[in-house]
């Protein structure tokens, strides 16, 4: 049986797990909080631990990108040497400036949001860590983007890693263009591949709205990812679910 002292620490966990916003598929909050504890937060850089602070703040903080996941995308790019990057869903750029700090100085990350106000929110932190050279902004939906690119044959094979992590009803549109940009043996990393978990829940489980829309795009990504023969593919439980994408053909 527990101690008093022992159920006063789990609970405290408990309470700065909720504080932390965070999104984890991890059953137990204690490991989850393990996890940041003894290997995410002594790491984190100064600069996306202050970025990090600053998100938290924000009325939308639940979109931002989990600091184990920033973790993981940091190791992630540095061992695959990437240097030409993508992401599609910046909200206040913590995964943006993960993947800033793990690419080289001349590194380039083409970065695309419908929202510029939240990526300026955070861009004085991405600057004071040196990194927004790196960057290149655009406002605006993805996708047209992404035809545009698409129409030039010198951007095919021309993405080392691609992080996507916006609009769920969009990502097979995605997967159909980007498979041409980025090169053989190159990554994309799709976000948010579990959803929450809700892609094991039966029909009639209680999900909150917005849950239950992207459900269904979510479950038709992960069946179609499995089937393309282009990529191979690797589904971590980082996160929200991450479903990793290396182009082979
Ligand atoms: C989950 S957030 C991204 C979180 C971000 N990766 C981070 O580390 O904080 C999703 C973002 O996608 C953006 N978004 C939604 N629809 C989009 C679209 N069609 N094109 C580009 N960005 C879009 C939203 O504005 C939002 O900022």
């Amino acid at each position: 049986m527990a101690t008093n002292g022992e159920q006063q620490k789990q609970q405290n966990q408990e309470s700065r797990h909720q504080e932390v916003g965070h999104k984890s598929l991890l059953q137990s909050d204690a490991l989850y909080q393990y996890i940041l504890e003894t290997s995410v937060y002594p790491r984190e850089p100064e600069a996306m631990k202050e970025l990090r602070e600053l998100t938290a703040k924000h009325p939308w903080n639940i979109m931002t990108t989990s600091a184990d996941e920033g973790q993981f995308l940091n190791m992630l790019l540095k061992l695959i040497n990437a240097k030409n990057t993508m992401e599609i869903g910046v909200y206040t750029g913590y995964s943006l400036l993960a993947t800033a700090l793990a690419i080289p100085e001349d590194g380039k990350i083409l970065a695309m949001d419908i929202n510029r106000e939240n990526y300026e929110l955070g861009l004085p932190v991405i600057q004071k860590a040196g990194v927004a050279h790196k960057i290149e902004f655009k406002e605006g939906p993805a996708l047209p983007v992404l035809d545009q690119m698409v129409e030039d044959k010198k951007n095919h094979g021309a993405y080392d890693f691609i992080f996507v992590d916006a609009d769920k009803d969009n990502y097979l549109n995605y997967h159909k263009r980007l498979i041409d940009l980025v090169k053989v043996g190159g990554l994309i990393g799709y976000d948010n591949t579990l959803w929450n978990g809700s892609v094991v829940a039966p029909p009639d489980a209680p999900l909150r709205k917005y849950v239950r829309y992207y459900r269904d795009f979510v479950l038709e990504l992960n069946k179609a990812l499995a089937a393309d023969p282009r990529i191979e593919i690797c589904m971590l439980p980082v996160g929200d679910g991450i479903t990793l994408c290396r182009r082979v053909s």
